[in-house]
């Protein structure tokens, strides 16, 4: 594949003064193209949900196996109600209360979806974005748009159009560089389609936020035991990976440094990825620090960035902090879990 990229370029607090960028993206879209924006959560890549031929080139320039289904993206209500064919209390109390930002509802599909969006499922998953540039995309756009995260399959989740850049010049027709997400995780994905709300993929918005409003919600029993095939078709994908084998130590800071010795000593170069904590004890090391270890929010944005920054020129192998399963922490720990090829626990 090798087709033009354009790229347009626009400050997300002043989007009416670029209506003509606007327009030119989605006219691709409208022809068929895919291009990709950014939303509050990382970077998507859309077409036009409406139509399988448009929906089949994002599953081309990503890479992704087709039994993976898509979020389809919306800009008002009403078109959720478009796409489905009804919504179901607990779903009207989530969509009042998290709706626009960074929540994916599984719902029943009514076909508007193109086949290939949902992957032959009888669901749908809707998300409506909380970003002025990918709303302002979304009510130009005479179609809902179908978009998954703006990266190679396999690779972390874009938080910048330069990640998307990296991964998918000439291959897409356009990017819209809207400056670095906000969330910096994806969106939290809730079937509701049974009695009960069940969280498939942990993400922006919480377990505990979302019990707040439904009173129950249960999690994807998949997510925590491997060996369970996963309800959200994705979940068993290796993802987030990046290009050195990555290592998840789970335990205190002296262990981790025993760890990331023995390493050295062995003669690996090896690259920390840690809380600004730990951070502060290996300045002689490579490390990035995500930010402190008591602001799970701030290690949540800064993360994928973290995790395309080492290469394999530089590093042989990756070692992790791991962070604690509250709040966000339950995704930054799904995402980590999934990228690291070893976990090694000091209890
Ligand atoms: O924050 C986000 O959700 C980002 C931005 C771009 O909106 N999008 C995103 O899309 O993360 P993607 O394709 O990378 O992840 C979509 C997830 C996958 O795990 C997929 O299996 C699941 O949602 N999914 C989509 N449709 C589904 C369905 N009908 N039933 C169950 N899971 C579904
Ligand atoms: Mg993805």
């Amino acid at each position: 594949m090798d087709i033009e990229t354009k790229i347009w370029k626009i400050n997300p607090s002043a989007v009416a003064d670029y209506s003509r960028q606007i327009d030119e993206a989605v006219r691709l879209l409208e022809k068929g193209e895919v291009v990709a924006f950014p939303t509050e959560t990382v970077y998507g890549l859309s077409a036009d949900a409406t139509c399988e031929q448009a929906v089949d080139k994002i599953f081309r320039a990503k890479g992704r196996p087709a039994d993976n289904p898509l979020i389809v993206h919306v800009a008002e209500y009403e078109q959720i109600g478009m796409l489905v064919t009804s919504i179901p209390g607990m779903a009207r109390k989530l969509i009042d209360r998290f709706m626009p930002g960074p929540l994916t509802l599984v719902l029943k599909s009514n076909g508007t979806a193109a086949k290939n969006v949902t992957a032959g499922l009888d669901t749908v998953a809707v998300r409506m974005p909380d970003h002025p540039v990918a709303i302002e995309v979304l009510k130009a756009s005479s179609v809902p748009l179908a978009a998954p995260s703006a990266n190679r399959s396999g690779r972390p989740s874009p938080t910048d159009a330069d990640h998307v850049y990296q991964d998918l010049h000439g291959r897409i027709g356009g990017i819209i560089d809207g400056g670095p997400t906000g969330v910096g995780l994806e969106s939290t994905v809730v079937d509701c389609t049974g009695e009960i709300p069940v969280i498939l993929r942990p993400g922006g918005i919480t377990r505990e936020q979302i019990e707040q409003v439904t009173g129950e919600v249960m999690v994807d029993p998949a997510l925590a035991d491997q060996k369970d095939q996963p309800k959200s078709p994705g979940m068993k994908y290796t993802h987030y990976a990046p290009e050195s084998p990555l290592w998840l130590i789970d335990g205190d800071d002296s262990f981790f440094l025993d760890q990331l010795e023995n390493l050295e000593q062995e003669g690996s170069r090896v690259g920390v990825i840690a809380s600004s904590e730990l951070a502060t004890q290996l300045l002689d090391k490579r490390v990035i620090s995500c930010g402190s270890r008591d602001d799970l929010k701030e290690i949540a944005v800064h993360l994928y960035k973290a995790l395309r920054e080492f290469k394999k020129s530089d590093v042989d192998v990756i070692l992790c902090e791991s962070f604690p399963e509250h709040g966000v922490g339950e995704a930054i720990m799904n995402r980590l879990e999934k990228a690291a090829v070893k976990k090694i626990n000091q209890f």
